[in-house]
């Protein structure tokens, strides 16, 4: 296998949606990937899938939950173990939770508020200090347009994304003349799973014109690698953040409340139980101990073998599907 820029990248939720087209854009330019997702067989089939359309790349994979307090600190040490040393990481890993506020479902909250909000502070923390000494190294934090305005019915995400904004330009000038570059990607409703996960699927924005992955990731790409501040990909996407400059909070509160509305009535309150996602995973809320996996994909073979580096506990099958509804963008 070969690296020929002789660079690595850590991407949080990199088994799907926009974190697996990052993953792309980093192989085409050769660079060593490691994959760090919760559901562990999910990311190996994922680590998998990238190997076989990129054999000349590096890829390896940890699995974690990095809602749990000490994942990010186990990922570092795995990081460090392996002899890794990052040039880039990508904190994209997130998602959301669909609903009025009172009636929302707490415990998928405080766990998104942990990944979207903690587990990218932490992450940022661990790995900064030594691209700082050695004064190079990229991170993109995934934020989104929703970190411009407020987001009715996903009032917590977007509080989550909102303090992604403010973090990471505060962060932008104090690393200014550091060689440390920093860069938001802002996506627009995208065609993920993120709609599933969030039970956002019969929402206006979830039924609109969604962006593909694809687009996103391209744009986040090119505005790290030129070290830009910010990514906003997609027209729509620009004009979305162009009104929320100009138009007071409450007015963009009320367009995002219309836009967030279902199309249809759901028929039952099964929604939280068939979207609901780490929190009510039983071997990850009452484990402390995230489980940390790490796998390189031999060529040779047609599965990546991980090597289990914790107990069992915590590493399951993947509940999330991707949609069967196709949008295009
Ligand atoms: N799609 C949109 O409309 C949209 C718009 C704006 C911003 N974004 C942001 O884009 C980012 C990527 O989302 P996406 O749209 O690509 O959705 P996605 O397809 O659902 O991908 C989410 C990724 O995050 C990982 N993840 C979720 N919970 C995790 C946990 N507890 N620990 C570790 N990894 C975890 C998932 O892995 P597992 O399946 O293993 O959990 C998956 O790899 C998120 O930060 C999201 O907020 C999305």
């Amino acid at each position: 296998m070969e690296n020929k820029t002789g660079q690595t990248v850590l991407i949080t939720g990199a088994s799907s949606g926009i974190g697996y087209e990052l993953a792309r854009c980093f192989a085409r330019d050769h660079y060593q990937i490691i994959m760090v997702a919760h559901y562990a067989n999910k990311l190996r089939e994922a680590a998998e899938r990238l190997q076989e359309e990129f054999q000349h790349v590096n890829i390896h994979h940890i699995a974690a939950d990095l809602s749990k307090d000490n994942a990010p600190e186990k990922v570092f040490t795995e990081v460090q173990q392996q002899g890794w040393q990052l040039d880039v990481l990508v904190n994209n890993a997130g998602f959301g939770e669909y609903g009025p506020f009172s009636e929302s479902d707490l415990k998928k909250e405080l766990a998104m508020i942990h990944l979207n909000v903690i587990a990218l502070v932490h992450l940022t923390k661990l790995f900064l200090p030594d691209m700082l000494s050695r004064k190079t190294g990229k991170i993109l934090q995934v934020g989104s347009v929703a970190s411009f305005m407020p987001a009715p019915l996903q009032s917590v995400y977007g509080a989550t994304k909102a303090f992604i904004l403010s973090f990471s330009e505060a962060l932008q000038e104090e690393l200014k003349d550091s060689g440390v570059t920093l860069t938001v990607l802002c996506p627009p409703a995208t065609d993920t799973n993120f709609f599933k996960v969030a039970g956002a699927e019969n929402s206006k924005i979830a039924q609109g014109n969604l962006a593909s992955a694809e687009e996103v990731a391209a744009g986040g790409y090119a505005a790290l690698q030129k070290g830009e501040a910010r990514a906003v990909p997609t027209f729509k996407a620009k004009a979305e953040v162009a009104a929320s400059n100009i138009l007071p909070d409450s007015v963009m509160a009320t367009a995002m409340h219309k836009q967030s509305e279902e199309v249809k009535p759901k028929k039952s309150t099964a929604k939280k139980a068939s979207t609901a996602k780490a929190p009510e995973e039983p071997t990850s809320t009452t484990s402390a101990e995230p489980v940390t996996s790490t796998g390189t994909r031999k060529r040779s073979s047609t599965k990546a073998a991980p090597t289990e580096l914790g107990s069992s506990e915590g590493v399951t099958e993947t509940p999330v599907k991707t949609s069967s509804r196709k949008k295009k963008a």
